[in-house]
């Protein structure tokens, strides 16, 4: 049984929480696109692990995959092992032979082209992740098999650095690219990380077809991929459920069940327009009673009501099983609730979500009200149904809208805050 999990906004919606909830009955557990821009948490108790690279699955001590669509920073991940390993862990992982990785004329170049870029720079998390990609479709990547055979390792040093350091040349950067210097420094990544890299298309087919469970942890969220998401303000991969195959290995037919998480209300860490933002007292409200701050560069998440538009529109890009909605916690205790359903262009009333920038920032939201409700024992919640019945008319009007079932609502950071309403992996 293979299952998905896929951010449905723009990123930190809780994806590293609910992975580390079915991680628990699967056996492994996969990241197939993104790179260590992904700053996913999970809270153990009074111990909060952030993962950038690492599959969320490590706490549960799972079978570890980084697939061939991950673009992965050596350095980080031998750093997030070394963590582990001193938090006890021993991390199970494989390393896709096929992933290409980061060099350090990525990380330079992406904030060199941030600054050049004006007003269509999406704010980056600044780890070489665009650049990377850049050269993976560009064809000038170097991938763990290279790493693999130092003579080809060499060979593409030599070819790609000197052309690299033209165009730092060209922008007038002072950058010196010391070939010798890079390849000494990988080299000895490679030496640490030699054992785990592998061809994990075959590890993953042969583990499906053996009937084993696996997971696959979406990075970043759909309206960041970069084909159906706010372009130019997304990343540079395929964070929608299509990115599974292309960047694990695996055929669509073998994807079984796709969850989407949504947090209960918007965030956004970056640029471009956000039609549903409040840039008021209930935004600051939301940033810091949601601890809104980026989990990778620390920067305030922008914050505003919840935007079915854009959830809508993952809903129709995905076709969710279920929807994991995610810190309703936050929203206890406002009077006033609103859920934006459409959004009104030049008179005109909008259900899809527009692919052109200047009308999404002209966009008006429309938005359905609900009534807050008062903070209440979540201990003594068993079904949804007990639940408050204002907190039961926001989920259903979630369900209704998306016109998909809710599968799992969270109240807190914690594993035990955690209302399941279907384990797709128990049949329950
Ligand atoms: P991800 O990138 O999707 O994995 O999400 P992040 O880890 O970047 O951000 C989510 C933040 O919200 C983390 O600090 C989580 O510990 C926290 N979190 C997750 N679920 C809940 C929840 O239901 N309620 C609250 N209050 N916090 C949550
Ligand atoms: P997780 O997995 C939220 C945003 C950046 C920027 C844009 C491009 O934790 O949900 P990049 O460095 O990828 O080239 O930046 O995408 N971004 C994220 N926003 N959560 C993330 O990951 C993100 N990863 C990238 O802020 O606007
Ligand atoms: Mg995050």
């Amino acid at each position: 049984m293979l299952l998905a999990i896929i951010g449905s906004q723009w990123g930190d919606e809780g994806k590293g929480k609910v992975t580390d909830i079915y991680a628990e009955n699967s056996d492994i557990v996969v990241r197939f696109q993104g790179g260590n821009n992904a700053g996913h948490t999970i809270v153990v108790g009074d111990k909060t692990y952030k993962f950038h690279l690492m599959p969320s699955g490590a706490v549960h001590k799972k079978s570890l995959v980084l697939g061939n669509g991950v673009v992965v920073d050596p350095k980080v991940l031998i750093e997030e092992i070394e963590k582990l390993k001193k938090d006890g862990f021993n991390p199970d992982i494989s390393i896709s032979d096929r992933a290409n990785i980061i060099m350090p004329y990525h990380r330079i170049l992406d904030g060199i082209e941030e600054k050049m870029k004006g007003a269509l720079a999406a704010g980056t998390t600044r780890k070489g992740i665009g650049p990377c990609y850049s050269d993976k479709i560009s064809r000038f990547g170097i991938r763990f098999s290279d790493l693999l055979d130092l003579e080809v390792f060499r060979d593409k040093l030599n070819l790609i650095v000197p052309i690299k350091q033209k165009i730092f040349d060209a922008f007038g950067e002072d950058v010196n690219l010391n070939i010798e210097s890079i390849f000494n420094e990988y080299v000895s990544y490679r030496a640490y990380l030699k054992d785990y890299i592998k061809d994990t298309s075959v590890f993953l087919n042969n583990a499906y077809d053996q009937g084993k469970n696996i997971l696959m942890e979406g990075a970043q969220g759909t309206h960041l991929d970069i084909d159906h998401g706010i372009y130019p303000f997304t990343t540079s991969s395929n964070t929608n459920a299509g990115g599974v195959c292309t960047g694990s290995g695996i055929s669509p037919k073998k994807i079984d069940r796709i969850v989407g998480i949504t947090k209960a209300y918007t965030s956004r860490v970056g640029e471009g327009p956000f039609p549903t933002e409040l840039l008021d007292k209930e935004g600051e409200y939301l940033r810091e009673k949601g601890k809104e701050f980026g989990t990778t560069t620390g920067r305030p998440r922008r914050c505003g009501w919840l935007d079915l538009v854009l959830v809508k529109y993952s809903c129709l890009l995905n076709n969710f099983s279920g929807l994991a909605i995610t810190k309703i916690d936050v929203l206890t205790g406002m009077k006033k609730l609103k859920i934006c359903y459409a959004y009104e262009y030049k008179g005109k009333i909008i259900h899809d979500f527009p692919s052109n920038m200047k009308i999404l920032s002209e966009c008006k939201p429309l938005y359905a009200e609900f009534e807050g409700w008062e903070d209440f024992d979540w201990k003594k919640i068993k079904d949804a149904k007990s639940l408050p019945t204002q907190l039961q008319a926001y989920t259903k009007y979630i369900e209704e809208q998306t016109k998909t079932p809710i599968c799992m609502i969270s109240y807190g950071p914690k594993r035990d805050e955690t209302l399941i309403l279907k384990d797709f992996f128990r049949g329950v």
